[in-house]
């Protein structure tokens, strides 16, 4: 490893990093040193949006690739996407993240070339409609919770017990906005992604002295299949979520991600909240 440089001690290399420090004698300020602290990523919900995103920027950076979600026609066109640009590797995963027994067998049941996951994206998640608590839909409820709040637990215990034994390892969880604040018609959606900045917070308590990293990236309005699949196949009521504003897109929650995990080995991130520059708050949104 080359040397850090005077003044600056040497972070604690865990693994199979491969740590960058920049020329430092040409430049009276050194930069933050780039880290790839990672080989194998396994990203929850990459068959679209913010999940495909993140698949596509780990694979830049040269990461192989664990992709999960129930759709598997998209993951193969995703994988073969991959393997054209990049030459990346990738094994994907049929997953419901909603059942607890195919999550914990499929998981242990990766062949050993993949059993070591190095950073695990819990971005699998969805919102279901927009009613009053007093007019909602059980249904929609449950499969929110189930999702968002049961299936990143389920996930996590399955895969983290392994990043403990190996000393690293990364947890990004995709929380929300809504993780922050209540919107109207949100009630059930916000309290899945507060459950999810809890057990962010949690398992970072958990995981104090492991060497295993815990983030969460918060996205406000971000155009992908979400509003699609949270009204229901209604592309037109969807498409007025976003009208007259500039929206992020998911390449802006993937970079956001990557930056997390490209921190080096002692550096934990612990939050990012990101909105398009014309939204001010869940409710507050610059429309022209
Ligand atoms: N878009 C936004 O404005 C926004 C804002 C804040 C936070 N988020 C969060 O970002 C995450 C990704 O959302 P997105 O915007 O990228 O939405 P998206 O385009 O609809 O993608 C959602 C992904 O989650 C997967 N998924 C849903 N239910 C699943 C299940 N039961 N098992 C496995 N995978 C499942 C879907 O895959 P399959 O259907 O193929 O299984 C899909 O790949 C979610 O957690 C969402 O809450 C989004």
């Amino acid at each position: 490893m080359p040397n850090p440089g005077p003044g600056r001690a040497r972070p604690r290399n865990r693994g199979p990093d491969r740590l960058f420090y920049p020329e430092r004698h040409s430049n009276p300020r050194p930069r933050t040193p780039v880290s790839i602290p990672f080989r194998t990523v396994l990203v929850t919900g990459a068959s679209a949006g913010i999940g495909a995103a993140c698949a596509r920027a780990f694979a830049g950076v040269g990461a192989r690739l664990v992709l999960a979600a129930r759709r598997t026609d998209r993951l193969e066109g995703l994988a073969s996407e991959l393997r054209d640009a990049h030459g990346t590797e990738a094994h994907l995963l049929a997953l419901d993240v909603r059942d607890a027994e195919a999550v914990a067998g499929t998981l242990a049941g990766l062949p050993p070339e993949w059993a070591e996951i190095d950073v695990l994206v819990n971005n699998a998640g969805l919102g279901r409609g927009l009613e009053k608590v007093q007019e909602g839909n059980v249904a929609d409820w449950d499969e929110m919770v189930d999702t968002n709040v049961k299936g990143l637990l389920y996930v996590t215990r399955a895969l983290v017990p392994g990043m403990v034994a190996r000393g690293r390892g990364h947890v990004i969880d995709i929380g929300s906005v809504a993780g922050h604040e209540v919107y109207p018609g949100g009630a059930v959606y916000c309290a899945t992604k507060h459950a999810v900045g809890a057990i962010t917070k949690g398992l970072r308590m958990d995981l104090l002295g492991t060497g295993v990293r815990v983030s969460t990236v918060d996205p406000g309005m971000v155009e992908t299949e979400f509003s699609v699949v949270r009204f229901r196949g209604d592309h037109a009521r969807a498409d007025r979520v976003y009208a007259g504003m500039t929206p992020l897109v998911a390449d802006d929650i993937a970079d956001a991600v990557l930056w997390c995990a490209t921190r080096p080995p002692h550096v934990n991130i612990d939050e990012i909240i990101v909105k398009p520059t014309d939204q001010a708050s869940a409710t507050l949104v610059a429309r022209r």
